[in-house]
């Protein structure tokens, strides 16, 4: 593509092209002509007209939520008590676990989606059952059991020492087996002690490469609670930096009212962010800065945050993502010094800059040779809006706006797993 506008280092677009995967793996990614010549007998799927892209990845979800999706009218303190928990002390039985994680996954690669960090719930069962079925489809995943002793029904509550012990055991069991990774999970400041919040941080110094998994400055109310409940802390943030939990490998769903030495801490340690558009619309929590934290060159993902997110898809993910960088501008006191996002921007998010958030650019993200060859075949034209739309766009990024502000599952023909198409 010859737009100069193009954000050149964000994408390759290949016209007529070929991937080809070996072992799983990507082989080569090159135009089709190339590959005819030096290949003359070689069969091939013919995917014409069609996109082949890397799959999607999705920075923050709930598997458990899923069946709470769209519970109506609430900010995040009260979504939480009314909805949220009495949901997730259903996991406690490892049978509806491995219900809902079978329907979740399924719905993930229905969209597109083939990495997700994810939150399991307090019950080290629901991680069980989550890691077995991801193995059964292949999946590279990250998950973790939620560490909460406070704040919450009697139901959901572990202690300092159990969340310890019971994360140790399931990090033991899962990490790093086949595509599988673990993430220390505390749910959020409210709802750990002191003390858990430092066993969630030996654990991270006991296993230095699994991830943190939790929640940030979401909410102005949740914000001001956290502040009340840990006085002695500077802040929000620094709640988690006293227990040693900003690390290369943390990942901070949300992260709307930050202080400007918060986003200069997450800086130095290197934190990723996930940017949760839908959540933060639907819970009416706020608008992500998301050229604050590209300004200062800070890891950022896209998360659904089902089930405060409203949609399993990445694409109407993105769709929201675009409308909130479209407000900030409305909001702002120098409107012209915001740039919406634009459409390069978004599928990057979704693809590499995802991977990136989650330090898996060297597996997944894109068709390097040598990646897990992880894609989707999208059918550009699969609802009579958007094929109407497609036919009167001339350049890659006015296609790829209306993919992702028109697009959802029904747009994604096929989901590959390790060079396999997934049956569901
Ligand atoms: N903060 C703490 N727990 C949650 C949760 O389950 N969802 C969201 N959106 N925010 C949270
Ligand atoms: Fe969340």
């Amino acid at each position: 593509m010859e737009d100069p506008n193009i954000e050149s280092e964000a994408y390759q677009f290949i016209e007529h092209g070929i991937l080809t995967v070996e072992n799983g793996k990507v082989k080569s990614l090159t135009t089709f002509e190339a590959f005819q010549t030096s290949h003359p007998d070689a069969t091939f799927e013919d995917y014409s007209g069609k996109l082949i892209m890397p799959g999607f990845v999705d920075t923050h979800i709930h598997y458990p939520q899923t069946e709470m999706i769209a519970a109506h009218g609430e900010e995040l303190l009260e979504w939480l008590n009314t909805y949220t928990f009495p949901t997730e002390i259903k996991f406690k039985d490892k049978n509806h676990a491995s219900e809902v994680a079978d329907f979740f996954l399924k719905q993930l690669l229905k969209n597109g989606t083939t990495t997700a960090l994810v939150f399991g719930t307090v019950h080290p069962q629901s991680v069980d059952a989550f890691f077995e079925k991801a193995k059964q489809f292949n999946l590279r995943m990250i998950c973790g059991k939620v560490m909460m002793d406070r704040n919450a029904p009697d139901e959901l509550l572990d202690t300092a020492k159990s969340s310890y012990e019971d994360s140790k055991k399931l990090i033991e069991k899962w990490h790093k087996k086949e595509r599988l990774l673990y993430a220390v999970t505390p749910r959020f400041a409210i709802t750990s002690s002191p003390e858990q919040l430092q066993e969630a941080g030996r654990l991270l110094k006991e296993f230095p490469d699994v991830y943190l998994h939790t929640h940030l400055s979401e909410n102005k109310a949740e914000v001001e609670f956290t502040k009340a409940l840990f006085p002695e802390s500077n802040g929000y943030l620094d709640v988690y930096q006293q227990a040693n939990l900003l690390q290369k490998r943390a990942v901070f769903a949300h992260a709307i009212h930050l202080e400007e030495d918060e986003w200069e801490q997450l800086k130095q340690h290197d934190c990723s962010l996930a940017f949760c558009p839908t959540s933060n619309l639907f819970l009416g929590s706020g608008l992500f800065n998301l050229q604050k934290a590209e300004e200062l060159n800070i890891r950022v993902g896209v998360g659904t945050d089902v089930g405060a997110g409203t949609s399993f898809s990445i694409l109407q993910t993105l769709n929201e993502a675009y409308k909130v960088t479209q407000l900030r501008k409305a909001y702002a006191k120098n409107p012209s010094d915001i740039k919406p996002l634009s459409a390069l921007k978004s599928f990057y998010l979704a693809t590499l800059g995802g991977a990136k958030a989650l330090h898996l650019d060297h597996a997944i993200g894109n068709f390097e040779t040598g990646k897990e060859a992880d894609f989707i075949v999208i059918d550009w034209k699969a609802t009579d809006l958007l094929k109407l739309r497609i036919e009167n766009s001339f350049t890659l990024e006015e296609k790829l706006f209306a993919l992702q502000i028109l697009g959802d599952d029904r747009v994604i023909e096929e989901t590959f797993i390790m060079g396999n198409p997934v049956k569901l």
